[in-house]
């Protein structure tokens, strides 16, 4: 989990909390139950046990798109209005208010309405409930604003911050999705596949079109910046293809897995990027990070 704007003697008390307990298992991999941990956790108290508790009921407001027809489809899928992520009958059992919507911008939405009481707010990605100054400023009550995925990018962090708020997401949540779709991405650029694929559909039938830059990913040389969580599954699934791999990070990933996945270090990323077919980037975006990587075009095979 990342979580901003948190004090270090609040940290502790994640530290502190008792994993057998099926709610609150900090090291948990079950992304709901990361979810239901951090809205325990909001504001945290012990209560007599010595447990966690979420200290006292909480308005919590989810912010997720339609699933409309799709919705009924798959039972498994929650992250829609219908769905609300799986958890308003363990939240309303608890006796939250759990309100959930796909109605988020302007004054007259609906999630307008509950921004001057609510004390958590979840959304997504990919249909974020943007938090603006204005709205921290509003929202008296608000303690978590909690991201059900990846990416906080929705959120003012120096207003959240300022107000004392604990922003969060589920960190690794989707890591092996994100891997999977870099695989699928390389194979489908290598291949040429898009354009192929446009001349099948439309009747057309130009081999030469297509085939003038088609390649077998065997042999080439991938190269990845950053071999974190991401990058170290994309280099695990790239092992069967036979290519040469690279990576570049601060940290050496272990010997055993360099030794599983045949991936080499680079120290120098600028060394690294003349010898790579295709290049993955897989840091998080920081000062540190923000390379232009078009200036690096003219070194790359
Ligand atoms: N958009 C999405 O859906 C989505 C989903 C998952 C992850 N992400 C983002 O992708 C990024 C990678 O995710 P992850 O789970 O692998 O993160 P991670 O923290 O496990 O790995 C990031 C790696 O980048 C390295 N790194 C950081 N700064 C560096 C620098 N200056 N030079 C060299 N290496 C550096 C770190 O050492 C680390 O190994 C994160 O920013 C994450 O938020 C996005």
């Amino acid at each position: 989990m990342i979580l901003y704007g948190k004090k270090i003697n609040e940290l502790i008390y994640y530290l502190l909390v008792d994993e057998d307990d099926p709610y609150v298992t900090f090291k948990s991999k079950n992304y709901i139950q990361n979810i239901m941990f951090l809205v325990v956790v909001a504001r945290p108290n012990f209560n007599d046990e010595g447990y966690i508790a979420s200290g006292g009921k909480k308005k919590i407001v989810g912010v997720f798109y339609k699933g409309n027809e799709f919705a009924s489809l798959n039972p498994n899928f929650v992250g829609c209005v219908e769905g609300a992520l799986g958890i308003r009958e363990w939240l309303e059992s608890q006796g939250h208010e759990y309100i959930v919507t796909d109605d988020k911008e302007g004054l007259n939405s609906e999630l307008e309405k509950h921004i001057p009481d609510l004390h958590v707010l979840i959304s997504t990605p990919f249909h974020p409930a943007y938090v603006t100054a204005e709205r921290i400023k509003k929202a008296k009550n608000l303690e978590l604003l909690l991201t059900a995925g990846i990416g906080s990018d929705h959120i003012d962090l120096n207003a959240a911050a300022s107000a004392g708020l604990t922003v969060a997401e589920v960190t690794g949540s989707n890591v092996v999705s994100v891997a999977e779709d870099e695989l699928m991405r390389i194979l489908i650029l290598v291949r040429n596949f898009l354009p192929g694929y446009h001349q099948a559909i439309s009747g057309e039938w130009n081999v030469a079109g297509i085939a003038h830059r088609a390649y077998d990913l065997e042999g080439k040389t991938i190269g990845t910046v950053g071999a974190g969580r991401i990058g170290k599954l994309l280099l695990q699934r790239l092992k069967p293809f036979n290519c040469n791999l690279l990576y570049h990070d601060r940290l050496k990933i272990a010997p055993e897995l360099e030794k599983e996945t045949g991936a080499k270090f680079e120290e120098d990323l600028d060394a690294m990027l003349p010898k790579c077919d295709v290049i993955v980037i897989n840091t998080p975006l920081t000062d540190k990070t923000r390379y232009n990587f078009n200036t690096y075009i003219n070194l790359f095979k």
